[in-house]
């Protein structure tokens, strides 16, 4: 038996890289989309392929056919979404189902759906500007209590205790809510809290989030960790 093994940065990125080559490779129209938005003048803050095969995951094992996303950026993670919705003829094509993803800039919204548009998934996935605190709530009226499976928050953090009744609401019984980031805030979050500084707001979302018992919850360690909560 070998000896217990420190996980240090090193080791983290290896394991980062062996689950991005292992599991998580996409075609290279999708690979390609940071890439054209970076040159384009936008941040590189996408979720990364680790987190996007996660997603991925979670709206096949949901059988997905609603997902709302919060941060579309360049459209990266809500063509993983997409991946993962429930199949079937439609009318308009193979997929039965659809994301709706929220982004508060036109710039990025304006890019993520040309980008959408490329990748034939127009019918699939719709963009709605606007704040997603705004937008949740007429999002939950137009489609209805209880019709989404899958909710990803990745956008404005101050935002995300807010939008939390909204999404319970939004959620069918044993749908998820997904949040981004959940590890890697301005610090990463599972380290100690320097004295005399206050919890980082990820921390505060974090400890909120699982200690609500409308929700069974934990913290998947992939990319800069992703809170998942399935509504009892
Ligand atoms: C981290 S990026 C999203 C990355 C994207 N989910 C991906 O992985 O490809 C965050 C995005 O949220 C947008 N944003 C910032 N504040 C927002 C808000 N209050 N409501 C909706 N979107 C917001 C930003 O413009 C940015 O495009």
């Amino acid at each position: 038996m070998s000896d217990s093994i420190e996980m240090n940065q090193l080791r983290w990125d290896r394991t980062n890289a062996y689950i991005r080559d292992t599991f998580a490779r996409t075609d290279a129209k999708h690979a390609g989309i940071m890439q054209r938005a970076v040159e384009a003048g936008m941040p590189p803050i996408d979720a990364g392929p680790e987190t996007g095969r996660f997603l991925q995951v979670l709206a096949t094992s949901l059988n997905a056919r609603l997902i709302i996303e919060v941060g579309t950026l360049a459209g990266y993670s809500a063509i993983w979404l997409a991946r993962g919705l429930a199949r079937g003829l439609t009318a308009r094509g193979p997929r039965d189902g659809r994301v709706i993803s929220i982004e508060a800039s036109s710039v990025h919204a304006a890019f993520a759906q040309r980008e959408i548009d490329a990748a034939d998934l127009g019918f699939t996935i719709t963009i709605r500007q606007g704040k997603g605190s705004q937008m949740l709530p007429v999002l939950l009226r137009e489609c209805g209590p209880a019709s989404a499976d899958l909710i990803f928050f990745d956008a404005e953090r101050s935002e995300y205790l807010a939008m939390l009744d909204t999404a319970h609401a939004f959620l069918r019984t044993g749908g998820v809510l997904a949040v981004d980031n959940a590890l890697a805030a301005k610090r990463w979050t599972a380290d100690e809290v320097p004295p005399g500084e206050p919890r980082d707001q990820m921390d505060i979302v974090n400890r909120a989030i699982g200690a609500d018992t409308r929700f069974v919850s934990t913290l998947v360690p992939v990319g800069n960790g992703v809170l998942v909560a399935a509504k009892r």
